[in-house]
């Protein structure tokens, strides 16, 4: 084999290193803000609000501007395009008020998925082209992480190994192109829950993927140091019979890490898939306290188990602004615990919802977020 040239320099390396870690320093998880304006229109017309570009800046304005204890629980956002240039009503451009915080800003930059022909129903993710001039403008704009959605499907007659293949090395290509311009790449190639398949199914297909991943990775020169892995938990499919505990779905899921994902990568940010809040805290909590050795840092990058709660005490009304930025904390503080694996579901967490009683509050996060052929 020939010899390769670095792919980048010591101070590249460096920099990139430095903004993993900061993500993910210890206690802090990602809030995931980025849901395109087709997925912002399904949130907001289940709760009965018009997806207007004004309702979702003001929406996303609800996040940006809970209190300061948030930058304890948060160490990066991910925006959608429209939001990353979006601003308070004062006009304090959103990426500033997280920035002051010591929040990384993050920006979603694959197009979404489109049909891999002649498969069954499988996806690979579009969004190559062009792709280093927008990772240019996103570093200069203030963007120092990337995400990436891959999805694969479990049934009988997949993941196919042209899925696989296909979507381990687009992932590749994405991280490679990210870390040439200064921004970490979160490499996501989730697998949906949709299905009967028990846990163990899950477990496998999980090593399969995330073994592949992490071979395209190589052949791509990719530092790994400078990247962070947004799998999804290993969890039963969501119309399997069995139940299974909070230990088993841990051990299954961090049998399948320790299997695939080399120490080199700092940490691994789980996308909630569907869980209801509480399930996904829970289960993160149970990952870090698995008595397995762990050499990542093991924390969360929720969508809907850190907004689910507070999109509905908001409700589209301006004076449910200061509960649904309760609620929003009581998640993110949960969320905190469970990533140095100390989270009580007895114990309350000091920030407690003002709308509506304990009981409703609790009931939210305990509903599902389960959404068939989930697409962001
Ligand atoms: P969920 O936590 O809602 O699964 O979404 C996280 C995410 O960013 C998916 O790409």
């Amino acid at each position: 084999m020939t010899h390769q040239a670095p792919a980048l320099t010591p101070e590249q390396k460096k920099e990139l290193n430095e903004i993993a870690l900061q993500i993910i320093s210890p206690g802090k998880g990602i809030l995931a803000a980025d849901e395109s304006v087709g997925s912002m229109a399904k949130r907001l017309t289940q709760i009965g609000v018009e997806n207007t570009e004004e309702n979702r800046r003001f929406y996303r304005q609800i996040l940006m501007t809970a209190d300061d204890r948030v930058k304890t629980f948060i160490g990066g956002v991910i925006f959608f395009h429209e939001t990353l240039y979006q601003a308070t009503d004062d006009g304090t451009p959103f990426i500033n008020i997280i920035k002051e915080r010591n929040i990384v800003a993050g920006i979603k930059v694959d197009k979404g998925v489109v049909p891999l022909a002649g498969t069954n129903g499988e996806s690979t993710t579009q969004g190559l082209d062009g792709l280093a001039e927008r990772c240019a403008q996103y570093k200069k704009d203030g963007a120092d992480f990337a995400k990436w959605r891959c999805v694969l499907k479990i049934s009988a007659t997949t993941p196919s190994a042209l899925a696989i293949l296909e979507n381990a090395n687009v992932l590749a290509r994405y991280a490679s192109i990210c870390q040439q311009n200064g921004i970490v790449p979160i490499v996501e190639p989730e697998i949906l829950p949709d299905g009967e398949h028990d846990l163990k199914k899950c477990q496998y297909v999980t090593e399969k993927v995330l073994g592949a991943v992490y071979k395209a990775l190589s052949d791509h020169h990719i530092y790994l140091e400078g990247t962070l892995l947004k799998p999804n938990m290993v969890t039963p499919g969501h119309s399997c019979p069995t139940k299974y505990s909070p230990e088993e779905i841990a051990t299954a899921t961090v049998t399948a890490l320790r299997r695939t994902v080399p120490p080199a990568v700092p940490g691994v940010t789980f996308l909630s898939g569907g869980q209801s809040e509480e399930e996904a805290t829970v289960n993160l909590n149970a990952i870090n306290k698995c008595p397995l050795s762990k050499p990542w840092a093991l924390t969360f990058s929720f969508g809907r188990a850190l907004q689910a709660s507070a999109l509905n005490a908001w409700g589209g009304e301006k004076d449910n602004m200061q509960a649904a930025q309760d609620v929003f904390m009581k998640r993110a503080e949960v969320n905190s615990l469970a990533s140095l694996g100390k989270y009580e579901p007895s114990i309350e967490p000091s920030t407690e919802g003002e709308g509506g009683g304990e009981g409703e509050g609790e009931d939210a996060a305990n509903q599902s977020l389960y959404i068939e052929d989930h697409a962001y």
